[in-house]
């Protein structure tokens, strides 16, 4: 049997694109719908309650488009919501992001490990519990990266004032002694190059995405809904921001050309998501 449901993957902006890849890559075959919330970016500074009902809101209208599967490709809304998603719609299944503090502490050789992600997901329940579980006699340092995802949201991956930011936010940590830096932020994997240039070659880079994909893979198969042969996969992206823009930045960033990319505008109104007329 062959499910042709959509995978729904949300984020609050083009940061969910780091996650769509490895899902894409993975899963070739399935149907996949991304939501970015670019009307409400950047989720960091925002209080938990918000995110956690955008959130909510997101789910919903990713449901009424019939997605099979919610992947949370978010860590700051995995912090807020993941729980509360998973309690409020009991019989969906869901994938949420956290950072990788497992495998940083397995990987590790001197022991000092460090975090970059927003002030959202460090203020989260989640983080703490992660580090208690697994940071053992481990140093786990954070780092929150005030500018980042604006500037990944506004193409800037590359100029010498986000390598600015960079330095400041990253030189602490190399000198701290970290040889794992975990990418704790969904935007971050697309400033990976100037990230590797700023911290050097002697600290390993962790970013989840391929692991959440393996699990969404994982979690399809064992439920038997998987999309199989014989289907061309349609990829939608839908904005809550400027469509054309998106649809700029999805070619930018994605293996994908313009003809493969359908980007749709989405509009919130009373708290609730609907498709653009
Ligand atoms: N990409 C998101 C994350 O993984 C959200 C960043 C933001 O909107 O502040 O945390």
């Amino acid at each position: 049997m062959s499910d042709p449901r959509p995978i729904g993957v949300f984020d609050s902006g083009v940061g969910g694109l780091s996650v769509w890849r490895e899902i894409a890559r993975q899963l070739p075959r399935e149907n996949i719908i991304c939501l970015a919330d670019q009307a409400h970016v950047p989720y960091g500074s925002r209080r938990l309650a918000e995110v956690r009902a955008l959130s909510e809101s997101i789910t919903r209208f990713l449901l009424a488009q019939e997605a099979k599967i919610i992947v949370v490709a978010c860590n700051t809304a995995s912090a807020a919501a993941l729980h509360h998603l998973r309690r409020t719609f009991p019989s969906v299944l869901f994938v949420g992001m956290e950072p990788a503090i497992k495998p940083a502490v397995e990987r590790t050789d001197n022991g000092v490990v460090g975090v970059i992600a927003t002030q959202a997901t460090f203020q989260g329940k989640l983080f703490a519990s992660l580090v208690e579980r697994y940071a053992g006699n481990v140093r786990v340092l954070t780092q929150t990266c005030p500018g980042l995802v604006e500037a990944v949201e506004a193409g800037a991956l590359n100029t010498p004032e986000t390598k600015s930011l960079l330095q400041k936010y990253l030189t602490p940590l190399v000198e701290a002694g970290v040889d794992q830096l975990v990418l704790g932020c969904t935007h971050y994997p697309f400033l990976r190059p100037s990230i590797e240039q700023v911290i050097g070659a002697s600290v390993a880079v962790i970013d989840p995405a391929s692991a959440v994909a393996r699990q969404t893979a994982r979690v399809l198969t064992q439920r038997g809904i998987k999309a199989n042969q014989g289907q061309k996969a349609c990829r939608v992206f839908y904005t809550s921001g400027d469509a054309a823009n998106f649809a700029a930045m999805i070619e930018r960033l994605l293996p994908l050309s313009g003809k493969d990319v359908e980007a749709r505008a989405v509009r919130w109104r009373a708290g609730r998501i609907y498709l653009a007329s």
